[in-house]
């Protein structure tokens, strides 16, 4: 690590199946990644986030887990781990486990005992409810699709699955359930983990059960008990211990966000929240074709990075990971290999100026695009598969529906990490378990480390601005021209220095800003020279003292 202060950190996030596959079962596994270690030190990350790899029958691709203290065996073994850990702290890699507490897989010892029967010890752990067989306790919708009910017949009671009807919600109201998973974090801690991404944490307190004039989120989300149960997990578990946290909120707000991760609250270091990334949901509507809204994705951004600044709060800062498509695709442009090129600088540049702790997801590093799949058996998400038929069930033709599930599923960021132009991208010796991306040829790691104008250079290059200037971790954050249709700019500023960074998000030339002060050293950019006007995604990150 580059200091002793989490604050100064990067995250390089890794999502095992699809990042390198050993065994040549067509699926990445722990040792995987152990190979790859050497290239994560090269980029310079100081920590690295493991989505889940605990037992799961992997519906939700681990994010349904059976047993909390195994390693999945398709991953590799609880050894494989422990060598990870091992040589992950030899490279000064700190390692962040997902663990997911919200719901658990149905298949979990616990679920299996509390639906045996009503009075079975365990019933409690989860959250059953009367209804009849035809009308659910309430009208919640789950967050994949259906209802967020499921029945079952034998004692004529419902469960809540918020996501999959295999992932069956957590009773947080249970202080023994409460309990249990404290001390299977304490294990993982002893274990030797440095840190932990908190799935869907803000939705472990649930309100009334009520109709809902929605989706029922205003019951579940940032609920009642919320904060006194994170805060409790932290006094249990984490808490004042040199363990880097952070939270994943679903459909959060500004002030809970400043409540989790306020020093003095003794909760979570810091948070994700997804409020810019809905930008090219028209209306909510995340399965659509639409442009992103760029002045949205400003407002929104910069609201969030001026309040959390303000409130000492902190952030997480990202573009991608596993559930969203690839950035360059999205925000940036990537019909030529130009654009892509040009883009993705853009974003990465324009991202690390900000205040908080940036994340890197798989491939991002070397502007990895969509993978363009044109098929529905390249699909393998249960999201994408019941949104495909739900969109079909609506009328909408295969053709559209396949366009859209190839702009907004959660596959696009799953496709196999690009290494080489060898075969599958020389992510597997066997048949992956989802296709390659197109572009592999072209658009792999082998190439970006070989040619020093790539992708993953400017990557590498923002991670140690990042740990040489102060100013990037404290400074505040000062937001201008919001209303500019191309351009994105803000000031950082920290004692007598300043950071400007001007990132021009359009492939058309406009010229240098009005009322910005744009002298000082270029500390980095996706161009060699400077010249009257920004051209085509033309973004700079500029260096002042004010003395
Ligand atoms: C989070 C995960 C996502 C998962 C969901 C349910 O949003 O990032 O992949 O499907 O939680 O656990």
């Amino acid at each position: 690590m580059a200091s002793n202060d989490w604050r100064k950190s990067v995250v390089y996030q890794i999502y095992p199946k699809s990042f390198n596959d050993t065994s040549g079962s067509g699926q990445g596994d722990i040792r995987g990644v152990i190979e790859k270690l050497d290239y994560i030190r090269f980029l310079g990350a100081d920590y690295i986030w493991l989505t889940p790899i605990y037992e799961s029958p992997m519906y939700d691709n681990g994010y349904d887990i059976s047993n909390y203290y195994e390693v999945n065996p398709q991953f590799g073994t609880k050894d494989d781990l422990r060598e990870l850990l091992d040589k992950a702290h030899d490279a000064g890699i700190r390692v962040m486990m997902d663990i997911v507490i919200n719901h658990t897989s149905t298949a979990h010892q616990w679920f299996v005992e509390s639906s045996s029967s009503k009075d079975n010890a365990y019933r409690d752990y989860y959250i059953w409810k009367d209804g009849t067989y035809d009308v659910p306790p309430t009208n919640w919708e789950s967050k994949f699709g259906g209802s967020a009910w499921e029945y079952d017949d034998d004692s004529n009671q419902y469960y809540l699955s918020l996501f999959d009807v295999t992932q069956a919600d957590l009773n947080w109201e249970n202080e023994d359930m409460r309990q249990k998973i404290y001390e299977m974090i304490n294990y993982w801690i002893d274990f030797g983990v440095d840190g932990f991404r908190f799935d869907v944490i803000n939705l472990i307190s649930k309100g009334g059960f009520k109709d809902s004039d929605g989706e029922g989120k205003e019951f579940y989300t940032d609920g009642p008990k919320v904060h006194e149960y994170i805060h409790e997990l932290n006094r249990h578990t984490f808490g004042g211990r040199d363990i880097m946290t952070v939270g994943e909120m679903s459909s959060t707000t500004i002030d809970h966000c400043l409540k989790y991760t306020h020093p003095d609250r003794n909760e979570l270091n810091s948070v994700f929240n997804f409020h810019h990334l809905k930008v090219d949901y028209p209306g909510g509507e995340k399965w659509t074709l639409a442009a992103f809204d760029f002045i949205k994705l400003k407002r929104i951004l910069m609201e969030w990075q001026v309040a959390m600044d303000e409130g000492n709060g902190w952030n997480a800062i990202f573009w991608c990971n596993h559930d969203q498509p690839r950035v360059v695709s999205r925000f940036g442009k990537d019909d030529t290999e130009e654009n892509r090129v040009k883009s993705a600088k853009m974003l990465a540049i324009a991202l690390h100026g900000l205040k908080g702790t940036p994340y890197i997801y798989q491939g991002e590093e070397i502007g990895m695009p969509n993978p363009k799949y044109e098929r529905i058996d390249q699909y393998k998400d249960v999201e994408s598969l019941n949104a495909f038929d739900t969109m079909r069930e609506k009328g909408l033709d295969a053709r559209m529906v396949l366009d859209i599930l190839g702009a907004k599923s959660r596959d696009n960021s799953r496709s196999p990490m690009q290494w080489d132009s060898s075969r599958y991208g020389g992510f597997t010796e066997g048949e992956p378990w989802i296709s390659v991306g197109k572009d592999y040829e072209k658009i792999n790691a082998a190439q970006a480390l070989e040619d020093k104008n790539s992708v993953f250079y400017t990557y590498k290059k923002l991670i140690e601005l990042r740990h040489h200037y102060d100013i990037l971790t404290y400074g505040d954050v000062k937001p201008y021209l919001l209303d500019d249709d191309h351009l994105f700019v803000y000031e950082r500023n920290y004692s007598e220095e300043t950071i400007t960074v001007i990132a021009n998000f359009r492939d058309v030339k406009v010229p240098y800003p009005q009322g910005v002060n744009t002298e000082g050293e270029v500390l980095i950019s996706n161009y060699d020279d400077k010249v009257a006007g920004l051209r085509p995604f033309e973004t700079m990150m500029l260096y002042r003292q004010n003395r």
